[in-house]
């Protein structure tokens, strides 16, 4: 591999693994996932839009190593992440004839690493699997961390488990493909990085996002390690969310409330939802006293100027009514006794939990938003 290509781990005892990041690393997974493979077999799920991308490219590289591979496609889009589609993908790998040395690999965004992961975690009562993530939004978060799920009628995400990857191949050349929307939704999970721990990284998005956004190589293999670097770190710490995991919710309640507002669907997408999910955090904790209103300006300004989504208006929300998000962000899974907890920042790089948000307060503050 080229010096372009950055290796990272997640230290997890026993089940650390390693982050590659750098542009074509497809071309030479064959190579990279031979050494973790029990048995030369494995099986690539992936979405049909990233099939037509880059599958040739992987099963080349796949049979180049002599791996024997076999491939299970799914329609794009959230809609596959449900438990009918799980359950195809569960009997159609079983089919094929797994093991538990058969590997899994991921192929795909978010939806395709969760359903992958939550199969790779229950087939046979555990397989290994690798994550190759071709979103922004996938290469930064989904696909680093170990968090599996599928969605219910109840809510999303309700089934899952924690189980971790054996590999993940972070192929920044895959994003030139990537709608520049769904690019956006990425960028703002890096800009959340900033925010709740290294406000100089955050300097530098302000001075450099354009650049990460328009695929400039240093600038996002910069953006994108220094992602995985920090999620990877806060793993690590906290592995099943009992402390430190929570701040990466940072934005999410907010986010969440008004996902569940727009169903979930393309109206919106996660990473929008969570861009106006952080400025509300900022401003709501600048009408608190938390922090300077200047602060909460320059995150606006900064997402702004990206393109992201920073006022309810500018995705057709602003008549939604204060109660309805309330109950929707109550219901969220970070409450616990039916009061609401929000990640809030202090400044710049540090934010904190705040147990008992003031309801009262946030109510008023969600009537006058725009
Ligand atoms: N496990 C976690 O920790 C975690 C964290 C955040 C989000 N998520 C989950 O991730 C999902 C969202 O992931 P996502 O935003 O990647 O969505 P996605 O997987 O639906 O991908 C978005 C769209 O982009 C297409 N696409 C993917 N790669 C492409 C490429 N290189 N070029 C062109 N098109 C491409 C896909 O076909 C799809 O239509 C949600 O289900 C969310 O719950 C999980």
């Amino acid at each position: 591999m080229t010096g372009e290509v950055e290796r990272l781990r997640v230290e997890l005892g026993d089940r650390a693994y390693e982050i590659v990041v750098g542009p074509r690393l497809i071309e030479g997974a064959g190579r990279e996932i031979l050494p973790l493979l029990r048995r030369r077999q494995v099986v690539i799920v992936a979405d049909e839009t990233v099939a037509r991308l880059c599958l040739a490219t992987l099963r080349d590289s796949l049979s180049e190593a002599e791996i024997a591979h076999h491939t299970v496609l799914l329609p794009p889009g959230e809609e596959t992440k449900d438990l009918g589609h799980f359950g195809r993908l569960a009997e159609e790998v079983l089919e094929f004839g797994v093991e538990r040395g058969t590997m899994l690999i991921a192929l795909g965004g978010g939806v395709v690493g969760d359903l992958t992961g939550f199969a790779a975690a229950t087939l046979l009562r555990g397989i290994d699997f690798v994550q190759i993530p071709t979103t922004l939004l996938a290469q930064v978060d989904s696909s680093v961390g170990g968090k599996t799920g599928i969605n219910t009628r109840i809510g999303k995400n309700l089934i899952g488990a924690f189980y971790q990857p054996r590999l993940v191949l972070a192929d920044t050349g895959t994003l030139t493909t990537l709608p520049r929307r769904e690019l956006l939704a990425g960028y703002a999970e890096i800009v959340k990085y900033g925010l709740i721990r290294d406000a100089e990284f955050f300097t530098w998005l302000e001075a450099e996002g354009h650049s990460v956004c328009d695929l400039v190589p240093m600038a996002l293999r910069r953006a994108v390690l220094t992602s995985c670097a920090m999620k990877a770190k806060i793993v690590a710490s906290d592995e099943r969310e009992e402390g430190d995991r929570a701040l990466l919710n940072f934005g999410h309640t907010f986010g969440h409330a008004l996902e569940t507002e727009t169903g979930f669907s393309a109206r919106l997408l996660h990473g929008e939802a969570v861009a106006l999910g952080m400025v509300l955090a900022f401003d709501f904790a600048a009408r608190l006293g938390l922090v300077a209103a200047e602060t909460a300006s320059r995150v606006r300004r900064h997402l702004d100027a990206i393109g992201l989504p920073t006022r309810l208006s500018a995705v057709g929300l602003a008549d939604l009514s204060p109660d309805h998000l309330l109950s929707h962000m109550s219901k969220d899974k970070k409450v616990r006794d039916g009061r609401i907890t929000l990640i809030m920042p202090r400044r710049i790089g540090e934010v904190f939990v705040m147990k008992d948000a003031p309801v009262d307060a946030l109510r008023d503050f969600l009537s006058a938003v725009d």
